[in-house]
């Protein structure tokens, strides 16, 4: 098989780690798929600035289109963020007949059933692994792993920032703005944090983890949302001192039709399983009727650990294009018809 080329678009903290590991993960990769796997050009804002990766300058433009109708491209990756313009271009990439992996979450919950009809539409695999979670593979597990089992309910820490701003807020007693700006310069917050600490971040992948768990529409605006920037040390230390330990909840639970999501600060026994989840560590617990408790555990931010699951999707969509699957593969987590924003 030829190699594989792909377009990256987005090189900041999560594009960086995806360059290295396709670079320093070839024989990995080669031996997964049977063929080299190349970046070919990645979108950057700004040419001339400095990288967190060493990258060849001639691999840079500032134009998607260089990607997005590169005939030589099989694979767009999309790691740059936002909405309405990640909308476009991969709705082109897509209309060009390029398999499509996105870690984009605000996108995903907000586009994600009019994007995968399109993908199908357009015989192209849409993967979004890294959209929930970071480095957990969660999507896969709740479709394919949990494929036989009726959901119920799903409970998870599922921000870092928020959890890394908590645990070093309640163990070390340091202030909320000292740690935001660490996790700042960690790059596990959001451009703007916001998104992170309003808790609208966690609820944009309780969404995607809802609607795929349950197997049902579930819409962003439904979703109770409540952040933790007005939480103080004394509100930790007090829990603390009663044997709780806080933490930023996605909760989500399915009775018949129904489907309740929630995001909040919530104070968990010191014993409970969620309480021990460190730092930017994310954890998801699924309840299924059949299987009972589970519990997925893992770096849910950061650069290598999202590019892990960004290029664990690269190869599942190199591997459809050898079967000459792709548009087809039951590998995708599909979206029930219709999310409400989509319908519009
Ligand atoms: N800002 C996100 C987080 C990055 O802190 O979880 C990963 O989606």
């Amino acid at each position: 098989m030829k190699s594989i080329s792909v377009g990256l678009l987005g090189l900041g903290t999560v594009g960086s780690g995806v360059v290295k590991i396709i670079e320093n993960h070839q024989n990995k990769l080669m031996h997964q798929v049977g063929c080299p796997v190349t970046i070919k050009k990645v979108l950057v804002q700004e040419i001339n600035k400095m990288r967190q990766v060493d990258i060849d300058k001639n691999l840079l433009t500032d134009n998607a289109n260089d990607i997005l109708f590169d005939k030589e491209i099989d694979v767009v990756i999309e790691v740059m963020g936002g909405v309405l313009e990640a909308k476009e271009y991969l709705l082109t990439a897509l209309r060009q007949g390029k398999n499509v992996v996105t870690a984009n979450k605000d996108l995903m919950a907000l586009h994600g059933s009019e994007l995968l009809s399109a993908a199908s539409e357009f015989g192209c695999d849409l993967f979004y692994e890294a959209s929930v979670a970071g480095g957990i593979p969660i999507l896969r597990s709740l479709v394919d792993g949990l494929a036989s089992d009726h959901i119920t309910q799903l409970m998870g820490i599922v921000n870092g920032t928020t959890n890394y701003i908590l645990t070093k807020m309640s163990n070390e007693g340091r202030s909320y703005d000292e740690v935001l700006k660490e996790a700042q310069e960690l790059g596990f917050a959001e451009a703007d944090p916001t998104s992170d600490v309003e808790g609208l971040d966690a609820a944009r992948k309780m969404t995607i983890l809802a609607t795929l768990g349950f197997s049902m529409p579930v819409n962003l605006d439904d979703v109770t949302v409540s952040g933790i920037s007005k939480i103080t040390e004394e509100d930790l230390r007090y829990g603390k001192q009663l044997g709780y330990t806080m933490k930023l909840i996605g909760f989500a639970h399915r009775e018949d039709e129904k489907v309740e999501v929630s995001v909040q600060p919530t104070f968990l026994s010191d014993n409970h399983p969620l309480a021990s989840v460190q730092n930017e560590y994310n954890a998801v617990y699924v309840y299924g009727e059949a299987v009972g408790e589970t519990m997925f555990y893992g770096p849910g931010a950061g650069s290598l650990p999202t590019a892990t699951a960004i290029v664990s999707d690269l190869v599942g969509v190199i591997k459809n294009l050898r079967l000459g699957v792709n548009g087809r593969s039951t590998v995708s987590p599909q979206f029930p018809k219709r999310l409400k924003d989509d319908s519009e």
